[in-house]
């Protein structure tokens, strides 16, 4: 009986030794694994970028585009449609959030009969300027937020907006 279980304390200690054992490799391996891999998750994050129209398309007028694309969120995958805002300044394009900085209602180009070259927000009366800026004295406090965008064959893929300030 006695013997029974000093083995079965010896197996306790093995299996805890190969499981702590276990754990500090797995905590050694894993970001080498990570280091290995990133370049693979790299070239995913180039790819993010969505072609959403051909330069040719675009003028000096902002237009609206739809950008559209799968969003993986793990468990579904959804099919995403983002309204941008896109003009040429010169020859740079330039690609604009509709969605107001104010409290995110949507901006639409001169539908404001007073100041037709202008961005308007309904909801609130907010405006901006045709480069996104907020116009002073109205309730947005920061300018439209700016889409990352490179022209590969012509054609305008955009990548994620970000803040101009
Ligand atoms: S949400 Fe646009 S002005 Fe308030």
């Amino acid at each position: 009986m006695e013997k029974n279980h000093n083995v079965s304390r010896r197996q306790f200690l093995t299996y805890a030794l190969l499981g702590t054992g276990g754990f500090m490799a797995a905590g050694l391996i894993m970001p080498m694994v990570r280091f290995g891999v990133d370049p693979i998750l790299q070239a995913d994050a180039e790819d993010d970028m969505i072609d959403v129209v051909g330069v040719d398309e675009l003028t000096d007028v902002p237009q609206a585009f739809d950008m559209e694309y799968e969003q993986d969120h793990g468990w579904h995958v959804e099919q995403v449609t983002e309204t941008v805002w896109m003009f040429l300044e010169g020859d740079e394009v330039v690609a604009l959030s509709p969605t107001c900085t104010h409290l995110g209602c949507t901006v639409s180009w001169g539908t404001d009969a007073d100041n037709p070259e202008q961005f308007f927000c309904p909801c609130h009366f907010g405006r901006f300027e045709r480069d996104g800026t907020n116009v002073p004295g109205t309730p947005p406090t920061e300018p439209l937020h700016r889409y990352d965008h490179e022209v590969r064959d012509g054609r305008v893929l955009l990548g994620s907006p970000s803040p101009q300030l």
